[in-house]
């Protein structure tokens, strides 16, 4: 103990690789427990950028144990490129262990997206077509191929085979691709079976052990609260459940080794791809908050949609995953703007107050913003390391979201860099601070 989970809070990009990367310097364990390379966690260190998909955000920290648990999606493609990258750029990598049984993304997989969202035209999710639903999917189905099947050519092919199978009709237009065909494919995927084979483990087993021993684990999740294929705006969402429960399915421990639950969300609001955004602005102002947020994709580098800070929506995502702790990034991002809003209840389309987030899909997508008003700020607080060199108004606007919320706050990003961050004064209990 202590384990500590880090979720997104809103629909993703809140920070959460930043967040992640922060704490690891404390924590002994990094687990990333969902999603797969669909995410992009960008963390700046000594003005170095590393954007991670796949990799846990704490192997920027030589020696700490990073999991890729069982929860996860793998493109072994991409994992084993982020690994030669990583060690190109003089990181040890030697420290990452990844679950036997988590799932594989295969080269018809990143096809049935492709083919998915081309089928849903003007309805489309607008997904990373990196494979992600068509992985789960046959997960669920119990047609998945997991790490460990590398590990064995006549097992590999029978479940290829096997797995091929029901999709045969969808993957017609795609017969003639080379990555297609059985014997490559089983090549492809033994040869990174080989690479890979050394960090294969099982990672439960592991990651329990070091919380008897009394060690802090991290559990990093990817996208956010919104995009839960369960409780997000569903179908505008991914495909795994990117809500702090799942980080004891997707590493393999219980809910009591849980502790805290930490939220990031920006102090303001994006959203990637379709789907409702009750907050969302359009014209210049959204184009200014996306530039000064450099709010474009760290995976696939669209624009993305941008809005103010939407206290119901948070809210909710308090709930659903029990936070314990808010971590607020990009407060710098907000400088500037005389009147800072935050939406603190819906209108329905029918003229409805709605104080907490609809069920009912139609609902959300018609709902508007009522916005609190509070005073802005002026300063570059980009330098700013505690609380008290803050401006007043931007503290306000801090409580105002902590008190909404009911949450505390505990830290405050205020650049992308590593040490742009503010620890509140409201901090002092986490586990985090105290092994400070
Ligand atoms: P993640 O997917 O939740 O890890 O977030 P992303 O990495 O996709 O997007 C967050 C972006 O904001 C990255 O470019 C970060 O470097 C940047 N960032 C994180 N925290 C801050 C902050 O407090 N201020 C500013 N200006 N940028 C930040
Ligand atoms: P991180 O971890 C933001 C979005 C996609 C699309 C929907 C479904 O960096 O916060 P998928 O490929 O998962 O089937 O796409 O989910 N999406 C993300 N948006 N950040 C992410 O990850 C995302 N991962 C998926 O844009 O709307
Ligand atoms: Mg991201």
């Amino acid at each position: 103990m202590p384990g500590i989970v880090i979720v997104g809070a809103q629909w993703g990009d809140e920070g959460k690789g930043k967040v992640t990367d922060m704490l690891a310097e404390r924590a002994d364990v990094i687990v990333r427990f969902q999603g797969g390379n669909n995410a992009g966690h960008t963390i700046v260190r000594e003005g170095v950028t590393y954007k991670l998909h796949l990799m846990p955000s704490g192997i920027l920290h030589p020696g700490k144990l990073c999991v890729i648990g069982n929860g996860v999606v793998i493109d072994p493609k991409v994992l084993t490129d982020e690994l030669d990258e990583l060690r190109h750029r003089g990181i040890d990598t030697r420290a990452l262990r990844i679950s036997a049984n988590a799932h594989l993304i295969m080269p018809y997989h990143m096809m049935l997206d492709e083919a998915g969202e081309a089928k849903l035209g003007k309805l489309q999710i607008g997904t990373t077509r990196r494979g992600i639903g068509p992985s789960y999917a046959d997960k669920a189905s119990r047609l998945g191929i997991r790490m460990q099947d590398l590990l064995d050519e006549k097992i590999l092919k029978k479940k290829i085979v096997a797995a091929l199978e029901p999709k045969r009709l969808s993957l017609r237009p795609f017969a003639k691709d080379p990555a297609l065909d059985l014997q490559s494919m089983t090549d492809e995927y033994l040869t990174y079976g080989h690479v890979l084979e050394p960090y294969i483990a099982d990672t439960s087993r592991l990651v329990l052990d070091r919380l008897d021993h009394g060690e802090m684990v991290v559990f990093e999740g990817a996208q956010g609260a919104l995009l839960d294929i369960d409780h997000g705006t569903y179908p505008f969402v991914t495909s795994s459940n990117p809500v702090a429960g799942a980080a004891c399915t997707g590493a393999g421990v219980g809910p009591r080794d849980i502790d805290e639950v930490w939220g990031v969300a920006k102090a303001y609001t994006t959203r990637v791809g379709a789907g409702p955004f009750p907050t969302e602005l359009d014209g210049d102002l959204a184009d200014e908050i996306r530039e000064r947020g450099g709010e474009y994709g760290t995976t696939t580098g669209r624009a993305r949609r941008v809005g103010w800070i939407d206290l119901v929506a948070l809210r909710y995502a308090a709930r659903l995953n029990s936070l314990t702790s808010l971590a607020i990034t990009k407060l710098d991002v907000l400088s500037g703007f005389d009147t800072l809003h935050a939406c603190v209840r819906y209108h329905s389309a029918e003229g409805a107050e709605l104080d907490g987030f609809p069920y009912h899909q139609t609902v959300l997508h018609h709902a508007t913003g009522e916005y609190a008003e509070l005073p802005g700020f002026d300063e570059d607080i980009s330098g700013c390391r505690s609380e008290s060199e803050l401006p007043a108004t931007a503290r306000e606007f801090l409580r105002f979201i902590a008190d909404y919320v009911g949450v505390a706050i505990v830290l405050v990003g205020v650049g992308p860099g590593r040490e742009q961050v503010i620890w509140m004064d409201g901090a002092e209990s986490s586990a985090v601070r105290l092994a400070a």
